[in-house]
């Protein structure tokens, strides 16, 4: 459906933010970034750039900062909605510095709501996380499986903010919410103009593999191959951004054109966990390079097993991903070989 409907993107310019304005774009949406970049890097605005052929609108607001967004809705006439994005997201960091992390997660999605109350802008949707699961007791896990103690402080912040969801659409709100819980995203755009930017050592295991092919790190570590597993190694849901930003088009347009309930909560992943090993050997074969890893000791708070049920937003949201683990890992590999082009020309 062809449409010019104003989209506010906070968080537009990370990872998943980013691949979400192309998206939005392509499907006739008319994206506006918020982003304080204090966790993404310009050069994904030039990315997006690239890819479009235009730029696309950025205001440097910290979401946090209720009088700044205020500043941003007079200014942006006509925001027919928005996706919340803007949060820190490591998992080890929010261990060491959990107050930056509920300021900054909980602080901004509170900040936000209020500013969409006060302007009636009543269509959001929350970038939630398959974390707040826990370890869970059955696999695979649908949104109905009881949300768990989350193991660190930035799981937590994703159920505090699915509380504040639902304690306001019980509220009489007229804001009507979907938060979508992630399962592992990987990989970058076809074009290889945008893509995951980890800033220092990567936590997450996809860009520690494509830096340790491309010779940035000596090799990976594989954290523990004692699980209850087929081959003792965590398993996981990794899908692929384009897919996953491709799912907030849906979302999105569910809640402009569609009829939804006040809050709903839908996992988006592909249905199906691989494990370290089986990433590594699809890496090689998508890449041609082959892998320099170690077997080491377990990470703490690493949930064993986790992947998704996807029923309910196949079936809702007629939502499927279209890319293979193959397919997903081989775009991370040509990303990080497009880094590697600029350092070198830098
Ligand atoms: C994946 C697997 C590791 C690095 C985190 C966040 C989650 C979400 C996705 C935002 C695990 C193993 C990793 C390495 C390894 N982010 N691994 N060696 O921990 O599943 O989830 O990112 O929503 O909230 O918690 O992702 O990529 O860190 O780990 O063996 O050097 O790879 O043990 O099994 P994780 P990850």
């Amino acid at each position: 459906m062809k449409n010019s409907s104003k989209i506010l993107v906070t968080g537009g310019a990370g990872f998943i933010g980013s691949h979400a304005v192309v998206e939005l774009t392509e499907a006739g949406f008319e994206p506006v970034i918020v982003d304080n970049f204090s966790n993404s890097q310009e050069s994904a605005l030039k990315g997006i750039e690239a890819i479009l052929g235009h730029e696309v609108k950025c205001h440097r607001v910290d979401c946090t900062d209720t009088q700044a967004l205020r500043e941003v809705f007079v200014s942006e006439k006509d925001i027919a909605g928005v996706i919340h994005f803007a949060a820190y997201k490591a998992v080890g960091e929010s261990v060491a510095e959990p107050l930056k992390y509920y300021h900054n997660n909980v602080g901004s999605l509170v900040a936000l709501l209020q500013v969409m109350e006060e302007f009636t802008v009543t269509n959001l949707v929350f970038s939630s996380s398959c974390t707040v699961y826990g370890i869970p007791d059955a696999l695979p896990v649908t949104e109905a499986t009881p949300v768990k103690k989350a193991n660190s402080p930035y799981g937590n912040t994703k159920q505090i903010c699915e509380d504040i969801l639902s304690d306001l659409a019980n509220s009489g709100t007229q804001i009507k919410s979907i938060a979508l819980r992630y399962f592992n995203p990987i990989g970058a755009h076809a074009s290889a103009k945008i893509g995951e930017l980890p800033l220092g050592i990567p936590n997450n295991l996809v860009p520690f593999i494509t830096q340790t092919a491309a010779g940035i790190r000596e090799k990976l570590t594989v954290f523990g191959n004692d699980y209850d597993t087929p081959d003792g190694t965590n398993i996981r849901d990794y899908i692929h951004v384009v897919d996953l930003a491709k799912a907030h088009v849906v979302a999105i347009n569910k809640l402009l054109f569609g009829n939804t309930q006040k809050l709903e909560i839908y996992n988006v992943g592909t249905g199906k966990g691989n494990s370290v090993l089986e990433v590594i050997q699809a890496f090689e074969k998508a890449s041609g390079q082959k892998l320099n890893y170690q077997i080491g000791p377990r990470r703490e708070g690493d949930v064993p097993k986790i992947y998704a049920d996807v029923t309910k937003a196949t079936h809702e949201l007629g939502f499927k991903t279209e890319t293979s683990l193959e397919e997903a890992l081989r775009s991370a590999w040509n990303w990080q070989m497009h880094l590697e082009k600029q350092t070198v020309s830098k």
